[in-house]
């Protein structure tokens, strides 16, 4: 069966892509957002998964404002990057797990998840610029460890989903993924956030006691900050914060016994609060057997 080994969450603003294509990740800027991951590097090292589940938002390269799903996701054989406009350089393509990404499908309609399907899928840099910074030597010559499942929620363009609503579809998810019947290793990304505003009066806004708030809910009870309407939450951790969303469905996806032993913080990152957060999941069947 597949094995849910654990969640990574970070951000993912476009000019850290920018930043790798120029080897910006000693300068002092830059250096205690990538140092973050010297540790995700040796986690990931350690628990070699084989399938990574992403949960992340298209900015526009994939979706438009004209036809946004809710949630959607990738049943593709590969997934390609093309140039956003962002004056960052176009990523090596992913491969796809088209078995896992039909699995989560059947499972997520027959749970009342009425997911779009996308065969066909462009991704943008909210799910290559976190495994550049996961895998960055795959990152170069596009040789990735892990196969993809790509889950795009929309945080652009309102009405959007609840963060309650997130992590039962993480759960959902979650439970799909367990009930595999293939030895897949499989971590799930959550990328985007923390707190920032790009736009209006309220540019370069940022919450560090919110964004503490909500690391300490994902770890330890993630329902705490549930009770938060979207409202809320544009409120309290800026218009662009509310990927915090991708954050609360990666979570959900650990279905186990999770414990947070990784966190990184540093303000700013490209008037983003940049924010990197590992979780282990032991699995429910590990536990049951134990
Ligand atoms: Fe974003």
């Amino acid at each position: 069966m597949a094995e849910i080994i654990g969640g990574v969450a970070t951000t993912h603003v476009p000019s850290i892509g920018g930043a790798i294509a120029n080897n910006k990740q000693n300068d002092p800027y830059w250096k205690p957002f990538f140092s973050g991951f010297d540790y995700v590097h040796r986690w990931l090292a350690d628990t070699k998964p084989d399938v990574a589940v992403v949960f992340y938002n298209d900015h526009g390269l994939n979706f438009f404002l004209d036809k946004l799903p809710t949630f959607a996701i990738g049943a593709a054989k590969e997934y390609r990057n093309e140039d956003e406009g962002w004056g960052i350089p176009v990523s090596h393509s992913v491969t796809g797990h088209p078995a896992v990404s039909w699995h989560l499908i059947n499972a997520l309609v027959a749970d009342d998840f009425d997911m779009t399907v996308c065969q066909e899928m462009l991704v943008d840099h909210a799910v290559t610029i976190p495994l550049a910074l996961m895998w960055p030597t795959a990152a170069k010559t596009g040789q990735w460890p892990v196969r993809i499942v790509p889950v795009e929620i929309n945080t652009v363009q309102h009405p959007l989903p609840s963060l309650a609503r997130c992590l039962k579809l993480g759960r959902s998810i979650g439970r799909a993924l367990e009930s595999f019947p293939e030895n897949l290793r499989v971590v799930v990304i959550g990328t985007g956030g923390l707190s920032h505003q790009l736009d209006g009066e309220r540019a370069g806004f940022i919450n560090k006691d919110f964004d503490k708030q909500c690391m300490d809910a994902l770890a330890k009870e993630p329902e705490a900050i549930t009770r938060h309407s979207i409202h809320d939450l544009v409120e309290l951790a800026g218009a662009q914060g509310v990927e915090l969303l991708n954050w609360m469905a990666m979570r959900g996806a650990l279905t186990g016994a999770v414990t947070e032993v990784h966190r990184n913080y540093h303000i700013p990152v490209s008037n983003t609060a940049g924010a990197t957060m590992v979780f282990e999941n032991r699995p429910t069947a590990r536990l049951r057997a134990a």
